[in-house]
């Protein structure tokens, strides 16, 4: 089996999460979903009582967490400090304040560092995230951003809640966390070498596919 690194970023309700999980199992590969290592020591941060403007005592709890992520496709499992987060971390109140890691500088440094390290333990994997394409792996064998026009990824956002949200309050929110991410990492924009992906008008068989093409046409 050859080597075969796969970065995929990407907004909220782009679909990254599903589609790079589905792209894994059919490659065979690992998968590491980023995002949860941000929201587990969130999770850490916020049940330990850590004061989340106090920049130096976010980054000194994120470099000491015993985090640990599943890379099994099949197995979805988070646990920090020995508690199992899988649930929680998806939480609104985590959601809420997990700004507060992914704009920490030192915080970043040391899961980009932990990330780095899981890539290079699996010969083969699909990362997925914010930076992946442009930090954490940019020598990957192949790089995809993958995106949704803003009224795609409301509507699917708005599936996923269940209706329950007004329109009005589901754009707000899906702004604010957009606006917030993209202080410290650009994700909106794919940075040179990278395929954009737009499964705005694709179902998700047809962006599992369309992702698995890019793949293929960069990793080959
Ligand atoms: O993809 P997600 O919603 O689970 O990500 C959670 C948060 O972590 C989100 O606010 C962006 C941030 N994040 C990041 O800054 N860099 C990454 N590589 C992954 C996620």
């Amino acid at each position: 089996m050859h080597k075969l690194t796969v970065a995929i970023d990407g907004p909220s309700g782009s679909g990254k999460s599903s589609v790079s999980k589905e792209a894994a199992r059919r490659l065979d590969a690992a998968y590491l979903d980023t995002g949860a290592m941000y929201r587990a020591v969130t999770w850490h941060a916020l049940d330990a009582g850590t004061d989340l403007t106090d920049a130096d005592a976010v980054a000194a709890a994120v470099v000491a967490a015993d985090l640990f992520i599943s890379t099994d496709p099949d197995v979805e499992k988070v646990t920090i400090h020995g508690t199992d987060v899988t649930q929680a971390i998806r939480e609104p109140f985590v959601s809420e304040a997990v700004s507060a890691v992914a704009t920490n500088l030192a915080a970043r440094k040391e899961l980009v560092a932990r990330q780095r390290t899981i890539i290079a333990a699996h010969p083969r994997i699909v990362a997925e995230g914010r930076d992946i394409t442009t930090v954490v792996a940019p020598d990957a064998s192949a790089r995809i951003l993958l995106t949704a026009s803003e009224e795609a990824r409301l509507r699917r956002r708005g599936l996923q809640l269940g209706g329950t949200q007004s329109a009005a309050e589901l754009q707000a929110q899906v702004l604010a966390r957009d606006a917030k991410d993209s202080t410290v990492v650009n994700f909106q924009v794919a940075s040179d070498g990278v395929a954009t992906v737009d499964s705005s008008e694709l179902d998700f068989e047809q962006t599992v596919v369309t992702v698995l093409e890019a793949i293929k046409a960069q990793a080959s």
